[in-house]
């Protein structure tokens, strides 16, 4: 173990062969109050979802839906790794997440919506006004801006009950929606309405975040001109406001281009759309993410998979039954908030909550008073948010009176004592927690615990969902033995039917990407020799529980969300100043990674203050806030291998005080020692061990 350990900081070393040594946490176990009401108890479930069963065993999730038409193939392979799931089926997403629940629920809260200024109340949406008004926007888009099924809008709104209306009535129509998250730019916005080809772009006017009203109608300006430049016209741009009636952005209206929607809606009150009846297999929506190119890919999700993923894994693993209150804090710009706000709960006739700002403002006490006041049940978060307010209040919890029976962790890993304090003070020793690992082209949770069955353990995901099969491959293709302690990269061995179709307008991009690592046989029909290949690296314990250790590409994991290195890079070079650019994690205690920022000066140019500052503010209008680099660091050149490839992880480890290893390879050593200087100053003794993300940065180059 000793020699692989030493060899983890040599340049040649790959991911896969990465030692890791954690101490085994003790198991925590789910309360028999919550396993007396849980929707899933039956430990067959793992029988009735094993190999043997796959894949009629994902029937059970899909008979969650009402179907206008049955499927008559549960999984087709004809053309791998395009999967194809309930063949022949047909059946609405916004039918399966509205209508047919206005017999027994019409009255009970859909969406309850709450405003980040606490003097503003808080908006309950019922079931039966949630169809009403997806009904008139769904005419809306059909008859006035000319939306048919197939058409793909472009989404980039803020966290407001709109937001799921909008996508709501889009999946009636069987048009393919494209959320794009409200904190990206309008530059990142534009790139998104040209890849998807959109030619109309729905946004809102403003919102709230930490105490500021935002004019985000700005960004729809930049949009337009960035999507014209990458020849996208966009015809029509649809305005919802935050405040019904008062339009909150100085940046004005452009006549015959720009409708406000509350205006335009009162044409089509009380209007009825019959839902299309989509084909299982057509796309539902777009979903654009970061990885290893400068280019972000749409994640395309089919119709029938995807939701039948969604409503059961909502079901079993959230344990999401009608009469819960659940409350998800993501935004639902990202997949956590399609699948996990909109789509999965209310395919089950939940009440699902969606607010407004930032878990720390007014302080940090914000989020348990909504939890008290709305009485949530089942709570769901990422480790960042529950850094955050762990570090602002860590007392807070026990200051209000809400009991969640569940709470979920998402989106990077946890450390085991931040886990303890969410289990035992915002838990208050009575709720489960589920620490589900997966991706936006997942559709759904993969790795995760099943809340009534299977013991917790801090730090963990747990053992594959029902129905997924993971495992960990290593460099060589062997997969790595459980208990062994060696890392690699965590592959699932079969599809399912949450896992998109394709890349958006890129099919080889797709099978690139995920399946020709570890694919067997490009030329066989059987699903068992195309596992899918994540990107992430992890650890399997002796009991089967995966521990994620973070991105083996060049994806940095922000505070849960996913930047492209190569996206930030590409956005430095644009300024004329900057030769090359090279962008590394750096630890950050609130938000488990953020970028730092290598750039090398085009000849003439001299270091200044300035330049770093340019960088920075063209990172944010390029890609947005969320990409602000930690530091700018002006270097007079990048280490490099002898074949001219920048060496990124050596950086990284300067960044993060760590040793550099041998760096004798390099085509220019020297540079290391005056680029460690210049960041950590003279005399700085680097640490040997470090996170094992941060081992592997770079590793692709
Ligand atoms: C990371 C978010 C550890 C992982 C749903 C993955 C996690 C990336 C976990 C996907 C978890 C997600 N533990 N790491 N429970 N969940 N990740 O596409 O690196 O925004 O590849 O989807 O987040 O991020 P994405």
């Amino acid at each position: 173990m000793a020699d692989i350990r030493e060899k983890s900081n040599a340049v040649e070393t790959s991911n896969a062969q990465i030692a890791v040594h954690w101490r085994e946490e003790e198991y925590f176990y789910p309360s028999p109050k919550f396993i007396g009401q849980a929707n899933l108890t039956d430990p067959a479930v793992t029988e009735r979802f094993s190999e043997e069963h796959f894949p009629e065993c994902f029937k059970e999730y899909a008979d969650m839906l009402s179907w206008d038409q049955y499927w008559h193939t549960t999984l087709d392979t004809n053309d791998p790794p395009f999967w194809k799931w309930f063949v022949g089926g047909k059946l609405n997403a916004c039918y399966n997440c509205v209508d047919r629940h206005l017999d027994e629920y019409k009255n009970k809260a859909a969406l309850i919506f709450v405003p980040e200024p606490e003097r503003e109340p808080v908006v309950s949406v019922t079931y039966q006004e949630l169809y009403v008004r997806v009904n008139e926007l769904a005419a809306l888009l059909r008859d006035f801006a000319g939306l048919k099924t197939g058409d793909r809008v472009t989404i980039h709104m803020p966290m407001i009950p709109e937001l799921p209306v909008t996508m709501l009535a889009c999946a009636r129509l069987g048009v393919i929606h494209s959320v794009v998250f409200g904190g990206f730019s309008g530059e990142a916005c534009g790139r998104r309405i040209a890849d998807s080809g959109s030619r109309i772009l729905i946004t809102a006017d403003s919102y709230y975040r930490n105490g500021k009203l935002m004019d985000h109608k700005a960004n729809a300006e930049i949009a337009l001109e960035v999507a014209q430049q990458e020849g996208q016209a966009v015809d029509k741009v649809l305005v919802w406001k935050r405040h019904r009636g008062q339009y909150g952005s100085a940046t004005p209206m452009v006549p015959g281009r720009d409708f406000f929607l509350d205006e335009e809606l009162l044409k089509f009150s009380g209007e009825l759309v019959e839902p299309v009846s989509m084909d299982a297999e057509a796309p539902l929506f777009l979903m654009y993410t970061s990885g290893s190119t400068g280019k972000p890919k749409g994640c395309q999700h089919r119709t029938g998979g995807y939701l039948a993923y969604v409503a059961g894994t909502s079901k079993y693993l959230q344990d999401i039954h009608p009469t819960d209150v659940y409350w998800c804090m993501a935004d639902i710009g990202w997949i956590t908030g399609h699948s996990y706000i909109v789509y999965g709960p209310l395919s089950l006739a939940a009440t699902s909550v969606l607010y407004e700002g930032v878990p720390t403002f007014p302080d940090a006490g914000r989020v348990w008073r909504i939890a008290e006041r709305l009485d949530v049940n089942i709570f769901h978060t990422s480790p960042t948010a529950i850094r955050m307010l762990r570090k602002s209040g860590p007392d807070e919890p026990k200051k209000y009176n809400y009991h969640f029976k569940h709470m979920t962790t998402v989106g990077e890993p946890i450390e085991p004592e931040v886990w303890r304090w969410y289990h035992d003070t915002v838990g208050k020793g009575e709720a489960v927690i589920v620490d589900t690992w997966w991706q936006t082209e997942n559709g759904g949770f993969l790795c995760t615990t099943k809340p009534a069955i299977d013991p917790m353990k801090p730090g963990s995901a747990g053992p594959g969902a029902p129905g997924i099969y993971p495992t960990i491959f290593d460099e060589d293709n062997q997969e790595v033995t459980a208990g062994s302690g060696k890392a690699g990269n965590i592959c699932i061995r079969n599809p399912w039917p949450g896992i998109m179709q394709t890349i958006w307008g890129d099919r080889d991009r797709f099978v690139e990407q995920y399946y020709r690592k570890y694919c067997k046989d490009p030329k066989s029909k059987d699903w068992h020799d195309w596992p899918y290949f994540a990107a992430d690296g992890a650890v399997l314990a002796a009991d089967g529980y995966l521990r994620i250790l973070g991105r083996v590409d060049d994806v940095i994991n922000v505070a849960g969300h996913r930047l492209g290195t190569k996206e930030i890079e590409s956005a430095c070079l644009t300024l004329p100043e900057i030769a090359e650019a090279a962008v590394v994690p750096v630890v950050d205690e609130i938000k488990g990674r953020v970028p730092e920022v290598y750039v090398s000066l085009a000849p003439g140019v001299k270091a200044s203050p300035e330049i770093a500052d340019k960088v920075t503010k063209t990172i944010e209008t390029i890609i947005g806030k969320i990409a602000r680099p930690k530091r700018v660091h002006i270097v007079p050149d990048m280490p490099k291998t002898r074949s001219g490839k920048l060496m990124r992880r050596v950086l990284a480890a300067i960044s993060n005080n760590l040793s550099t290893g041998d760096i004798t390879t390099l085509a220019n050593p020297d540079v290391v020692e005056s680029v460690r200087e210049m960041v950590q100053g003279k005399g700085a003794v680097a640490v040997k061990d470090g996170p094992d993300d941060l081992k592997q940065f770079g590793g692709v180059d």
